[in-house]
């Protein structure tokens, strides 16, 4: 950012549209004589100005700055001319490469257990989500980014699958989290739909998964219930959590439901999920941050704890990407998610004690001993919440934005003074998403804690001063903890690559390009697939018998993203859900917006 910030700040055009350069005084032209000898002298003092200007240009800056009577703030309002944008082209070498390590692990998965829903690489075999039999989970996973890598073989079988085999009529419960972005996302069938130029097949097939899933919305809030048994077509209440819902779950079916609304008129979809986000705006907490839990019968917010991690996180990401969907239509989102980001940095954003680093923390509630709720501040970072950056950096660009286009990378003039905020955050928490990778694998690993004052540890020299995975100190035999595995896991790459297109800068490539030969290095399974790694600071690595769909759907889709040209998924035309499904931007249909 500060190499372009310098660059704009040199000159503005006398004849700036924007109105707040018209009240500047306009500087006076020159007229100086410089007779005979200018000829000898001004060579070498314009040499000299250009090197000073080269070495410390901010001396050059602030002269003018002061000389337009400009603070830092109306400087960065000024607008200069139209966007500005660079040139993204594809590094095929790396792109193919991720095209192979995706017909590597589609081709072993297609072997051993081909409409299964889960795979394990090392045993060769599948799973189901339930007893019933399984929903095609990791085909419709998968469709969309066949169809982007242009591999047409995989596809038409895959196609095929869906056409012939897939079945919802399950008798058993499901949680909707899994099944609703699984199947309206995950299972991606509308972004199949859209890219296959609307094969009919999976629109049906979505709007008979709608239509099955629907009854969970009727509960006296109006928020769905977590499990669902399709076949009954019946909500079904968790048991571990009877009373409670989580935010995630509610708010991340929200893009997939309006846009089936608009494919197929029928504006019950959009209706129920937009139900839901107007019930937790009137039950938002003072502060601004959503709680992990709510009550689904009174709709209210439950005493749990704040993140960005696992329960919450797309709920966040969510209120933008609907601001984005309708293409910057619905102030309703964007005031909403305004005002959360300023929640989540007044009371989630942190710096470690050490170097700085920026990180997200949890708040956890708990009793005082006088009954009283006190809240706890946890330094604890899920590999979950490294989605956030690029997600922090989105949101700039769009909801934190002046102008439309911004250039690329955005100037700072062209972003709010949130916009500003959140697009230095971004940047920062993506570059503290990759030093949770400098392990002796170079992959990040699930759980990442950060040093504060009160953990005890002082300076004991085998703690790092920043960052730590707790409980990582094992005896030779004993298994590592949680924490440490990697589990192929894509929020990292997902914030590379929207950091990528909106910036042109190199290094994202490199650092993607990074995680993706310790992918290679260290989860490749040679027979065929990918699998989770238990813990991160060993080699050669333990693996375990799972490679999460996300592998194929997301993480290798945000690989191969960040090698394409930019036209390839532009994100002015697509907004991509919450498991890597890009659906297309519309302008809301007006008979849709209540
Ligand atoms: C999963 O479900 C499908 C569909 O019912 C079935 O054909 C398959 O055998 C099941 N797989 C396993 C491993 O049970
Ligand atoms: C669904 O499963 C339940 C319990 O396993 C059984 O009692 C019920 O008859 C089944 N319903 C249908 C329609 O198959
Ligand atoms: C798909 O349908 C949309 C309208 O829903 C239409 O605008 C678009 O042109 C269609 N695409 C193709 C490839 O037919
Ligand atoms: C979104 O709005 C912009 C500006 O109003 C317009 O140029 C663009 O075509 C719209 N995009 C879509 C997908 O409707």
């Amino acid at each position: 950012m500060s190499g372009s910030k310098l660059r704009q700040r040199k000159k503005i055009p006398k004849n700036a549209k924007d109105s707040r350069v018209d009240e500047q005084e306009t500087p006076p032209e020159f007229d100086i004589d410089f007779g005979k000898y200018a000829t000898f002298l001004l060579p070498p003092i314009l040499l000299a100005l250009a090197v000073t200007y080269y070495l410390y240009p901010q001396i050059f800056i602030d002269a003018f700055q002061s000389y337009m009577g400009l603070s830092d703030v109306e400087m960065s309002r000024v607008v200069k001319g139209p966007a500005i944008s660079v040139e993204i082209t594809a590094d095929t070498m790396k792109r193919d490469a991720v095209v192979r390590a995706f017909q590597h692990s589609w081709s072993a998965y297609e072997r051993d257990a081909m409409g299964d829903d889960e795979y394990h690489p090392i045993s060769h075999k599948g799973t189901n989500l339930t007893a019933a039999g399984g929903i095609g989970y990791t085909v419709v996973d998968s469709i969309d980014t066949m169809l982007l890598m242009g591999l047409h073989q995989e596809y038409s079988r895959a196609r095929e699958w869906v056409a012939t085999k897939m079945s919802f009529d399950r008798n058993a419960t499901f949680n909707t989290f899994e099944v609703i972005p699984t199947f309206f996302t995950r299972c991606g069938l509308l972004s199949a739909y859209h890219l296959s130029g609307n094969d009919t097949v999976y629109l049906e097939k979505a709007v008979e998964l709608a239509d099955r899933m629907i009854p969970v919305f009727n509960t006296p809030s109006g928020l769905p219930l977590t499990n669902i048994n399709l076949a009954l077509r019946e909500g079904a209440i968790d048991p571990n959590w009877p009373e409670f819902v989580s935010s995630a779950e509610v708010a991340t079916l929200q893009l997939e439901l309006r846009y089936l609304s608009v494919l197929t008129g029928n504006s019950i979809y959009w209706e129920k999920g937009e139900a839901v986000m107007r019930r937790l705006k009137s039950s938002l907490l003072p502060h601004g941050l959503a709680s992990i839990f709510l009550n689904w019968q009174t709709g209210e917010f439950v005493l749990s704890a704040m993140r960005l991690g696992s329960r919450a996180d797309s709920y966040y990401e969510y209120l933008l990407k609907q601001y984005i969907q309708t293409n910057h239509t619905e102030d309703f989102y964007r005031n909403m998610y305004s005002d959360a980001m300023t929640a989540v940095h007044k009371h989630l954003i942190k710096k470690s004690v050490n170097s700085n680093m920026v990180y997200t923390s949890e708040l956890v509630p708990e009793a005082a001993p006088d009954g009283r709720t006190t809240w706890r501040l946890t330094p604890k970072q899920d590999h979950l919440v490294c989605f956030f950056g690029g997600s922090l950096l989105l949101g700039a660009t769009t909801a934190g934005a002046l102008v439309r286009p911004v250039s690329i990378p955005p100037r700072p003039e062209e972003l709010s003074e949130a916009g500003q905020r959140d697009w230095k955050t971004g940047n920062d928490l993506i570059k503290t998403c990759m030093d949770t990778h400098s392990t002796s694998t170079g992959l990040a690993p699930e759980i990442a804690h950060f040093r504060i004052a009160s953990d005890g540890m002082g300076d004991d020299a085998m703690y790092p001063s920043d960052w730590y995975i707790k409980g990582a100190h094992i005896k030779p035999g004993e298994l590592p903890p949680y924490d440490s595995r990697y589990m192929l896991r894509p929020e990292t790459v997902e914030s590379l690559f929207i950091a990528y297109r909106l910036t042109g800068n190199e290094k994202y490539r490199y650092w993607a390009w990074e995680i993706f030969e310790a992918i290679e290095l260290h989860c490749r399974v040679e027979t065929g697939g990918y699998a989770t790694i238990i813990n991160v600071d060993e080699v050669p690595s333990q693996k375990e018998d799972k490679m999460e769909t996300f592998m194929l759907s997301e993480t290798l889709k945000y690989l191969y993203l960040i090698f394409t040209d930019a036209s390839v998924v532009p994100l002015d035309k697509y907004v991509f859900n919450t498991e890597a499904h890009p659906l297309p931007i519309f302008d809301t249909p007006p008979d849709l917006l209540s």
